[in-house]
């Protein structure tokens, strides 16, 4: 099977290097990569454009002043380019494409793994994905949605003193949403959003949230249209310092399986969480095929949905996919076909796997870029090395984004991999890159 996948982050290094083991396809292109991908990844019509692997990992990557081009956040240049050269499958790694309709394009020219337009609103829109909830009944914090400052802040001003969460209505590269600790700053998060429109178009509209207390994790499953197969439960960490202190950010590491989400809490999401959101798809006549993120707020051993994303979650998934012991892109395209089967269920291997991010001097502000990267080739063995935010230039991999590269290790016990983990970044050492220290420090209380 001739494959595409897109993307160009770390999460897309992963499943790269996990669809590379598929028996099922012969063929994996990915555009626009980044500089850990080998050059063979290079669509062949797109490397004679003179864009070496991830030369165009910008916001809005197109190649191609000549006489090829993919855009994959656009769905026409995406459905010509699989007509073109005759894809036979598409994996869709990040959220916009998928938000733009890039599945919806596909539809009638090959299967694709990622939900249509429809679904993604489970992401592009906090107000969407809030009020589908309450229509199916899923578990999550009370919200209502504003788009004038006004009247926001008369209904703040209704609630009692005490903390409560703002929240962009759309896309905002993780960056829309505030934990205010009290109303003086849930209002300036108001006044931001609406009247300055921090966000651009996704701050048109606000929600106010109930503030959830609880530890997060997240569980992602593969969807089919009518059933959701959940992978074991991820923990990331979103602040930027140890400790979890600091600005938000995309991600500084994450483990698997997280603790936290004991058996009776994978029940129970699986029950309250993913088959309702499936189920309403389908009677909505969107079915759902693709990944479905569920973020959780883990509370006296009952989950509730922080928010949901339509694809893989990054770096969860570098972690996640060291222990799945399957072949993804048969998984993928049993998914994107509508062909589980009622008892289909995932193995992993045993034991634990980590990821911890190295990211740039300034992220998530600010940072610095080009930093050469020399020394990081590790793709075999205990440890495994995906990068996120880098390119080739000639023979020289450099620094492109604000995380830089995922260590990942995968050992019997999480004291283990953070071991092997930490010890492979002591050796690593590259400057101008920064790491946390406590990487899956939370679950060691459950051990
Ligand atoms: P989101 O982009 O919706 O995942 O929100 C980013 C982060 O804000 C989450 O990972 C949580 O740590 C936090 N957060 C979002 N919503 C809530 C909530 N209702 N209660 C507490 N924390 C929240
Ligand atoms: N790591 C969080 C996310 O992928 O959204």
């Amino acid at each position: 099977m001739k494959t595409l996948l897109l993307g160009g982050g770390g999460r897309e290094h992963a499943l790269y290097w996990k669809l590379k083991q598929s028996r099922r396809i012969t063929t994996l292109h990915a555009w626009p990569g980044n500089g850990g991908f080998p050059l063979e990844s290079v669509p062949p019509s797109l490397a004679s454009t003179g864009a070496a692997v991830g030369l165009t990992s910008g916001s809005t990557p197109t190649a191609g002043s000549g006489a090829d081009s993919l855009d994959p956040n656009d769905p026409a240049s995406v459905r010509a380019f699989v007509e073109r050269h005759g894809y036979e499958f598409v994996v869709v790694g990040p959220e916009q494409p998928l938000v733009n309709g890039v599945a919806d394009a596909l539809a009638g020219v090959c299967p694709v793994f990622g939900p249509s337009a429809f679904c993604a609103q489970l992401e592009g829109s906090k107000d969407f994905a809030k009020q589908f909830m309450q229509s199916v009944g899923v578990p999550t914090a009370a919200a209502a949605a504003f788009t004038e400052a006004g009247a926001a802040l008369a209904h703040l001003r209704a609630l009692p003193e005490g903390p409560v969460v703002i929240k962009a209505d759309g896309l905002a590269a993780g960056k829309g949403v505030v934990v205010a600790q009290n109303h003086a700053e849930a209002e300036e998060a108001v006044r931001a959003s609406l009247e300055r429109q921090v966000f651009g178009a996704a701050s048109r509209k606000v929600l106010i949230e109930e503030y959830m207390a609880g530890e997060e994790a997240s569980v992602f499953a593969l969807c089919d249209g009518e059933r959701a197969i959940p992978f074991v439960a991820c923990q990331d960490h979103k602040r930027v310092h140890d400790g979890d202190q600091g600005p938000n950010t995309g991600g500084m590491g994450a483990y698997c399986p997280a603790p936290v989400a004991t058996p009776a809490v994978m029940e129970q999401v699986q029950k309250e969480i993913l088959d309702p959101i499936v189920a309403g798809m389908k009677a909505a006549g969107h079915p759902y095929r693709g990944l479905l993120y569920a973020g959780l707020m883990i509370e006296n051993d009952r989950a509730r949905v922080v928010e949901f994303n339509v694809r893989f979650g990054d770096p969860e998934t570098q972690a996640l996919l060291r222990l799945l012991d399957e072949d993804l892109g048969d998984l993928m395209w049993t998914a994107a076909a509508g062909r589980f089967t009622p008892d289909r269920s995932l193995r992993f291997r045993p034991g634990v796997a980590i990821v911890v991010v190295l990211a740039a001097e300034g992220y998530p502000d600010a940072y610095r870029k080009n930093i050469p990267l020399k020394g990081i080739d590790r793709q075999e063995g205990d440890i495994i090395i995906f990068h996120a935010g880098s390119r080739r230039e000639g023979t020289e991999i450099l620094s492109s984004g604000g995380r830089v590269l995922g260590v990942t290790a995968a050992a019997s016990t999480l004291r283990a991999a953070r071991e092997i983990t930490y010890a492979e970044l002591k050796k690593l050492s590259v400057a101008g890159l920064f790491f946390r220290r406590d990487i899956g420090e939370k679950a060691l209380k459950w051990i």
